[in-house]
């Protein structure tokens, strides 16, 4: 048999926040995929990348005050512990800001050009005349042109759900500045996707019946005729003018790859990265990378979540086609994750963290089994609600599966020495009914249709679990005439567990790789299933192999963060000031101000760890901002700080920002100040602020803002 060459992906991350419980599912899908793959021979290089480029991470790396490779870095230092965490095991992990991604991006746009299909068009666009710079639609808000609801995005209205351009809004502002937008134009490149050989391809490519049946149908509306009567696909948009995070369009100063441009690009610059790191070659594979990418044996595949077909379907085959690329073989589009039935919130509460699932002790592979039972090959969204987790990790994965090993392995080790006996026929038989499932759980996983092998494989172990009640090991081994049958259970039992085990490997890895230590076997694969361990064969000591899901881990899941965190209800009861370092407290104790010390001050008088903690420093999320009446240095900041009321701060920072730089973003708070009585209201909290001693030489106060990933009410320690 030929073993199969595969090239798989995941959808890259935007390098601007952790990951959420929906990349988490997309990789968990994958590498079951992946590892189901490994396990029928095949050679898998499975590789992701953080998508660095595009202007939402050049603005806020501006705002953390650091350059945008350093923003990206610093994400990417973050990601391992959720792979380790959750065992997924890509090959390689890139970024698509590195070398190879230049590079194979410009390529490939030298070859659309070639191709006639680049075209340059004069276009008018917002522009901030404070940043000067052009606003990406997401950086301009308005009143909605179709139901003049306020603060609505530049590209379409959360209220009433239209969708228009940045222009066509009422009252704009940018976000970034505060400032009205002025029109502006300027030359872009486009990719023409409405040429008559794009459309022509991109039918075939999308009709031939690769793609799963409510995407083709999905993207056949986008090829229908629109009312002016033009077809649906226009051309695409692909440049951006400086100031840009991205790759530079060759012989266009100033001009940059818009970040979709790229972003796919990185999965060939990911799979490049590790063949120079020799990862292939270290794995048998003599090609180099531009062989390896050319070879028709070769097949591609890309997982992504539904909001991203048409980048997938549409722009990057056709990318690829048009530059004389390998195009993907397929690309597997799975729907959202829902909690409870309700659309993923960012806000607290509603949200899974990843990392706070690993850390409250609970295992990975409960939520790669749940995932599994859920997932099918088809568009549909998941919903991870907790009372079916329980069921399933309780009833299902521990009650049926691992229950047949904790049945009758103890009694192989105490009574029978370790060692399997001969099976009776009807054991015999029972394990050549699992034995005959393989081919269709092997075609299940084939087919990303996981839902319907985890079904099939708690149906074989419901028989297993059948066959313990009706021969009922507990009571034969209290009568020494039912020895010989009792060890033929118990062997049938392991034999049918080593089945199953082989059965779940590409969702359980981490529990089966104990399995097989257990059992004394080399790693289980595919082949195997036509197997048996067989009479005479000694297994190792049983230990207990996983654990049920305790209810109280996930009302901790799902607490939030607050609750866990009892100091803040505390500090709601105390006094605050206003703002900004220079009335920290600690400050205050400074001696006077000096040029030549850092920031124009001298460090102030030690103090001890004790006297530190006395000061409760927490996150807090700004979730509204005014300008204060009759004052011009004051705004009223409202926080989130994760209690169950929001507090008002006033901040004298109001020379400093505007609402629109500071609604939506993180800051740190002192939060058990006593609250102060001002004159334009109470003030419960003060949130820091930097500045230097001789403001006057060295203006400027900048708020602190966390890294990525801090929640509201998080301790500062
Ligand atoms: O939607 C997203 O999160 C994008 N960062 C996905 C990019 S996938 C690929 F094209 F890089
Ligand atoms: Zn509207």
């Amino acid at each position: 048999m030929t073993v199969r060459q595969l090239f798989v992906t995941t959808a890259l991350p935007y390098a601007n926040g952790n990951f959420h419980i929906g990349h988490i599912m997309e990789y968990i899908q994958a590498d079951i995929w992946v590892r189901y793959q490994r396990m029928q021979g095949q050679r898998v290089y499975f590789v992701c990348a953080d998508d660095a480029h595009g202007a939402p991470i050049m603005i806020a790396a501006q705002k953390a005050g650091i350059t945008p490779q350093q923003f990206v870095a610093n994400i990417a230092k973050g990601r391992q512990p959720y792979l380790d965490g959750f065992h997924i095991a890509f090959d390689n992990w890139h970024s698509t800001d590195g070398p190879e991604n230049h590079e194979l991006a410009q390529q490939i746009y030298l070859d659309l050009q070639a191709a006639g299909l680049i075209e340059r068009r004069t276009i008018e666009q917002y522009f901030d005349p404070e940043k000067e710079m052009f606003l990406p639609d997401r950086f301009i808000k308005g009143e909605c042109p179709k139901c003049a609801s306020s603060d609505q995005y530049g590209d379409s209205c959360e209220n009433c759900g239209a969708v228009y351009s940045p222009t066509d809004l009422l009252h704009p502002r940018s976000t970034l500045s505060g400032a009205t937008p002025v029109l502006k134009s300027s030359e872009h490149f486009f990719f023409k996707l409405s040429h008559p050989k794009c459309v022509d391809y991109l039918k075939a490519w999308t009709q031939d019946g690769k793609l799963q049946s409510e995407v083709a149908n999905k993207v056949k509306e986008w090829f229908t005729p629109n009312e002016a009567g033009l077809t649906g696909l226009s051309d695409w948009d692909i440049s951006r003018d400086a100031p840009y995070f991205g790759i530079e369009i060759p012989n266009a100063p100033g001009k940059y790859f818009y970040v979709w441009l790229d972003a796919p690009v990185g999965y060939l610059a990911s799979l490049k990265n590790y063949f120079a790191k020799g990862g292939p070659a270290a794995r048998g594979e003599s090609r180099s990378f531009e062989d390896f990418m050319t070879s028709p044996d070769v097949e591609q595949y890309h997982f992504i979540g539904k909001d991203i077909t048409y980048f997938h379907t549409l722009f990057w085959p056709a990318m690829l086609h048009f530059s004389h690329r390998k195009t993907p073989n397929n690309i597997f589009v799975h729907g959202f994750i829902t909690v409870s039935g309700e659309k993923m919130s960012k806000s607290r509460g509603t949200g899974i963290d990843p990392l706070k699932y690993l850390s409250i002790g609970m295992n990975p592979e409960w939520l790669r089994y749940y995932m599994a039972a859920k997932l099918n090959a088809r568009v549909e969204d998941v919903d991870f609600n907790p009372d079916d987790f329980v069921a399933r990790v309780n009833a299902d994965l521990v009650g049926k599966y691992i229950n047949i090993a904790s049945r009758s392995a103890g009694f192989i080790g105490k009574l029978f020495d370790h060692r399997l006996g001969a099976l009776s026929e009807e054991g015999g038989g029972l394990v050549a009914k699992l034995q005959a499932q393989a081919a269709s759980i092997a075609q299940g996983f084939e087919e990303r249709e996981f839902a319907k092998v985890m079904r099939e494989i708690m149906l074989l172990a419901d028989q297993v679990n059948a066959f313990v009640d009706l021969h009922k090991p507990w009571e034969a081994a209290k009568k020494p005439e039912l020895r010989e049958e009792l060890w033929s259970t118990c062997s049938t039992c392991i034999e049918c567990f080593r089945l199953l085990s082989l059965y779940l490997k590409p969702v359980l890895p981490q529990l089966v790789s104990e399995v097989e230590t257990f059992l004394g076997v080399a790693p289980l694969c595919f082949e195997d299933a036509a197997t048996t361990l067989g009479a005479g064969r000694e297994i190792g000591n049983y230990k207990h192999l996983m654990q049920r899901v305790d209810t109280a881990m996930l009302d901790k899941l799902f607490e939030s963060d607050a609750a866990l965190v009892p100091a803040v209800g505390a500090a709601k009861t105390s006094n605050t000031s206003n703002t900004a370092v220079r009335q920290d407290p600690i400050a205050k104790t400074t001696a006077a101000s000096d040029p030549l010390a850092p920031g124009g001050e001298a460090i102030a008088a030690e103090i001890g760890i004790d006297e530190f903690s006395k000061i409760d420093l927490r996150i807090a999320l700004i979730t509204a901002c005014e300008a204060v009446q009759g004052s011009n240095k004051l705004l009223r900041l409202t926080l989130d700080v994760g209690e169950d009321n929001t507090r008002q701060v006033l901040s004298g920072i109001a020379k400093h920002y505007t609402a629109a730089d500071l609604v939506g973003q993180l800051t740190v708070v002192v939060a058990n100040l006593a609250p102060r009585q001002m004159k334009f209201g109470t003030s419960e909290g003060m949130v820091l602020a930097a500045s230097h001693a001789h403001e006057k030489d060295h203006p400027g106060v900048f708020v602190l803002t966390p890294w990525p990933g801090a929640k509201p009410g998080m301790r500062i320690h």
